[in-house]
């Protein structure tokens, strides 16, 4: 039984009072560098509602003391990040953007790479939802490599903060949304056709190691192998400018000389770090560490 369950009754429409919406708003960007604009406050509500009438919890404030000190804290913090994320994605995301990455990006990378004598390629993919943007990576890499594939020792390491997300991501099984700006070739040619939908095939499944992890947990931040390109799209949007200062030093730190990140659409590197070179490319801006 649960500390703060036990003789609370029920009860519906408990609303959040300013108070406790910045209680747990504070809460939340400690645990998580996630910051929940006060304009969000209904969304986020009507969120956590369903949640405290399940535990049996009468206020918000409750909830923040149960987050705190329950003997069940942890487990309930795997459930507050998944309300809290917003977990958007698709395969083919951004066509535009992954046309220019892989032509001023990718194979020149990979020419290099084969100069030296060498076939290894580290990539990141932090905060990759359910897995659409690491398992499209892979088939660039593929469609990239063609039959030498085979022979190169690729790793792509794909986190997040939802522990939903990430068990997703593993069963590797999609449905038309997901798909929805994938081309057909690739369809056949990278999933297997089932019951529940469309099947990552195991030799592009094999290439990702799919991980939890918070952005905000400067140790797990370091012991993440050090890359040659990070991908970040549509994550650091939810993050204040502290956090992102934080996020893109250790992305900094990461990458290999020479190496790339790539950020989302509407995201950008202005107000927060000088330190890499931007490369425009139409469809996307390529951030090099020199
Ligand atoms: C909108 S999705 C973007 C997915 C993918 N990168 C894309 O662009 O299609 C943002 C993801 O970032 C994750 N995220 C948010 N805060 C995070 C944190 N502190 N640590 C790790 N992942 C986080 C969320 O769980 C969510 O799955």
């Amino acid at each position: 039984m649960s500390l703060f369950s036990s003789s609370i009754s029920l009860r519906k429409g408990i609303s959040i009072t300013d108070e406790e919406f910045v209680q747990l708003r504070d809460f939340i960007y400690e645990k998580s560098g996630i910051f929940v604009d006060q304009k969000r406050k209904y969304l986020f509500e009507s969120r956590f509602r369903k949640r405290l009438q399940e535990l049996g919890l009468n206020s918000f404030g409750d909830y923040h003391k149960f987050l705190k000190f329950d003997s069940s804290r942890k487990e309930e913090m795997i459930r507050l990040f998944e309300m809290i994320t917003t977990n958007e994605t698709s395969f083919y995301r951004d066509t535009k953007q992954l046309e220019a990455f892989t032509d001023k990006v990718l194979s020149p990378l990979v020419a290099d790479i084969r100069k030296q004598g060498k076939k290894d390629l580290n990539i990141w993919s932090a905060g990759c939802s359910s897995g659409e943007e690491p398992y499209t990576l892979a088939i660039l890499l593929f469609e990239l490599l063609g039959m030498d594939a085979a022979r190169w020792n690729i790793r792509i390491n794909a986190n997040d903060i939802s522990m939903a997300m990430i068990n997703k991501a593993r069963e590797g099984v999609y449905n038309d949304y997901a798909m929805k700006t994938t081309p057909e070739a690739i369809k056949k040619k990278y999933f297997i056709n089932e019951a529940g939908g469309l099947r990552i095939k195991p030799e592009v499944a094999k290439l990702v190691d799919f991980r939890l992890m918070n952005l905000n947990d400067p140790l797990a931040l370091k012991r993440i192998p050090r890359s040659h390109i990070v991908f970040c799209r549509n994550v650091i949007i939810y993050f204040d400018e502290d956090m992102k200062k934080r996020v893109i030093n250790a992305f900094y730190d990461n990458l290999m000389p020479g190496g790339y990140l790539l950020l989302g659409h509407s995201e950008s590197l202005h107000k927060i770090t000088k330190a890499f070179k931007p490369e425009f490319h139409p469809g996307t801006i390529a951030y090099k560490k020199e």
